[in-house]
């Protein structure tokens, strides 16, 4: 080490970690893998002295710099090289899902934040000390799980290695090997032998194959077979895990594997373990019924709610799709099940001064402050037009007093209007809103009001800042409500650092999109679980809101109880949020078989 430069490698030679930026070389399809277009190649060239290069078994984190992803991902290095500037290094990467989908799309010149090398490396053969000794390792891949044994086997003496490379269909990855035996495997025998790794090798193979050690990688059923088969005839053997990663460098403790010697970092004592110390466990089951029938060709996605249906249970939410015709230009609005109109309150309401509107990081705050032209108007000119459409119409109520919404629902109950939300979870105004909805007795009162002067189906919408949200649900059930809506917008406060002063007049303002999802499912989760210690008659449907963005956001609180959703913010990011999310429910629906989202409902818990 020179003057107060780093070292770039331990006292056992394996290399520090760096952060850098790296610069994509080469991204292609790789040439076999089948379904075609479903593995890459993507290399890249890291210089100077954040040039690092990597042992074998060991891995990077790699985020593209223009990706919408929050994380890097784990990829293993499948080759690398000296260049004339620094280090190339070449990753196999399988199409998984948004993060992989970024890293095949690179191009070359693309910029990618590249984080490593990361874990620990395989162990080098054992040398053979005499003649009888075991001269060669057998080494194993499974399907993706190629890309790290094929980088090991590279830096082994050709043919002092057997190699089994197991895919489903394909192969690739082994352009770089000198095995003195390759196995190929492939499920459907479009390549080398049909079957799995098990029609390759077995504990009598590995026994008379005369092995020191054998190293593999691929899906967890397959190394679980690797390790009994080598425990049963007392062969060492390396496996290089997988886990969900945060960090890579062993900080967030995120990717822990239960272990003999308790729980270890993937990243930082792995990825390769010795295979004696690890617990494979058997993956919990599904709770999605096998289909047994061919899939419906049209899916029953309507819901019911006291007596209304909804052709699917897709609605746009209270504010954030006006009044159903405004978007009609733009797309089908006739093929959503709901559409909420805006807040209405008795009388014209002009909103909140100042800014109304303040992106976050996935996420919206605003402070429109119920701006509304009155239910007078309202029943005069947009309800009409509203009634029109095919999706049902649902009059959003919301009052400053108990006397507004009394005389609003009044007004409401008169008309054609099929449903009424009752909002008691307004954030934005000053009187009346959510402070309805904080406590049991002043939401009980505001719906037992409401409920005395309208027959119409009452659905309640609540707010997730109040400190009693499920025993509110259950007052508000008690007191009449034939639904519940939640999550209104949740509570936040901006600061422009340039002046000092918070963002919005009234200083706090509704926050909603895909940041807030996590929360509400959960608040759909407790309430689901909070109605259903009712007695089945009193049992009233959800309907969750809260950062859908996509049909896969649906399913999902479907799954934790809701019969049916709505869909604010993302409409405006995209405005076919909903029509997507009806065709994507719609597909996974045949795909796994359902006749109707009833067998999905609540399966969660
Ligand atoms: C040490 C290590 C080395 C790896 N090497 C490679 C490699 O060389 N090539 C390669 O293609 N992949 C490799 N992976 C797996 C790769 O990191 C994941 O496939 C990737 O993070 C998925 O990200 P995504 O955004 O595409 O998918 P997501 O949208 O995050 O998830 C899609 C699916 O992938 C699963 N998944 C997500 N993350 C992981 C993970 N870390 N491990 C296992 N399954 C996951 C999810 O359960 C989900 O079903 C490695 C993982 C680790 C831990
Ligand atoms: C600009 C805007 C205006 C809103 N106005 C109302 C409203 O008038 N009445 C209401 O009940 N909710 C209103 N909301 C709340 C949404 O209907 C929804 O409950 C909330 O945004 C959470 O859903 P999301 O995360 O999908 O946006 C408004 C939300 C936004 C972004
Ligand atoms: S990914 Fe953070 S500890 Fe391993």
């Amino acid at each position: 080490m020179e003057g107060n430069m780093k070292p770039i490698t331990d006292c056992e030679g394996i290399p520090y970690p760096v952060f850098t930026t790296g610069s994509v070389t080469f991204c292609a399809s790789v040439d076999g893998a089948k379904p075609e277009g479903t593995v890459y190649n993507l290399k890249i060239e890291t210089f100077g002295e954040n040039a690092r290069m990597p042992l074998p078994g060991q891995f990077f984190m790699l985020r593209s710099v223009k990706s919408q992803q929050l994380l890097a991902r784990p990829i293993s290095v499948f080759h690398a090289e000296q260049t004339p500037h620094g280090v190339e290094i070449s990753f196999l990467i399988l199409l998984k899902g948004k993060g992989t989908q970024e890293l095949c799309n690179l191009e070359a010149d693309d910029k990618v934040q590249i984080l490593g090398p990361l874990g620990n490396v395989f162990p080098a053969p054992v040398k053979p000390q005499s003649e009888s000794d075991p001269k060669k390792v057998l080494i194993i891949g499974g399907g993706i799980g190629v890309a790290p044994v094929a980088g090991f086997a590279e830096s082994l003496p050709p043919k002092s290695y057997d190699f089994i490379a197991s895919f489903k269909s394909g192969s690739y990855g082994l352009e770089n090997i000198k095995p003195e035996f390759l196995t190929i495997t492939t499920d459907d025998g479009s390549v080398g032998f049909k079957g799995m790794v098990t029609a390759a090798i077995d504990a009598y193979k590995l026994q008379i194959g005369g092995y020191s050690a054998v190293y593999a990688c691929g899906p967890a059923p397959m190394l679980n077979y690797i390790k009994t088969i080598c425990e049963e005839v007392n062969i060492q053997c390396w496996l290089s895990m997988e886990a969900r990663m945060a960090c890579g460098v062993g900080v967030c403790l995120g990717c822990v594997i239960p272990t003999q010697k308790g729980n270890l970092r993937c990243c930082k004592d792995g990825p390769v373990f010795d295979s004696k110390i690890l617990t494979f466990t058997k993956p919990e089951p599904s709770r999605l019924a096998k289909p047994t029938e061919p899939a419906p060709v049209h899916p029953d996605m309507s819901v019911t709610i006291k007596g209304v249906k909804f052709q699917n249970p897709l609605i746009g939410s209270s504010g954030t799709f006006g009044f159903g015709t405004e978007y009609a230009p733009v797309f089908d609005v006739n093929r959503l099940g709901g559409i909420s109109s805006k807040g209405l309150t008795l009388e014209p309401k002009a909103g909140n001064s100042g800014i109304r509107v303040w992106e976050t990081p996935s996420g919206l705050m605003n402070s429109i402050g119920l701006q509304n032209p009155g239910i007078p108007h309202f029943i005069e000119h947009e309800l009409p037009e509203m009634l029109k459409l095919k999706p049902v119409a649902i009059a959003n109520l919301s009052g400053s007093s108990l006397e507004t919404y009394v005389e609003g629902a009044k007004l409401l109950d008169k008309t054609q209007v099929p449903v009424i939300e009752l909002n008691i979870s307004c954030p934005n105004v000053s009187a009346g809103g959510a402070a309805f909805g904080m406590s049991c007795t002043s939401a009980s009162t505001v719906v037992s009001a409401v409920r005395s002067v309208t027959s119409k189906p009452l659905i309640v919408k609540l707010t997730p800042q109040s400190p009693e949200l499920n025993s509110v649900a259950l007052a508000c059930i008690d007191a009449g409500a034939d639904g519940i809506s939640l999550c209104n917008s949740f509570q936040g406060v901006a600061i422009d650092i340039e002046t000092g002063r918070p963002v919005f007049d009234k200083i706090k303002a509704g926050f909603g999109g895909p940041a807030v999802r996590p929360i509400a499912v959960r608040l759909i989760y407790e309430l689901y679980e909070s109605i259903h210690t009712l007695p089945a008659d009193k049992q009233v449907p959800i309907i969750a809101i809260g950062g859908i963005a996509n049909w896969k956001d649906v399913v999902e609180f479907i799954m934790a109880g809701a019969d049916a959703v709505q869909v604010g913010t993302n409409t405006f990011a995209n405005p076919f949020t909903m029509i997507e999310c009806i065709d994507g429910l719609e597909e996974y629906m045949k795909r796994k078989g359902l006749k109707s989202l009833s067998q999905i409902r609540g399966i969660a818990h």
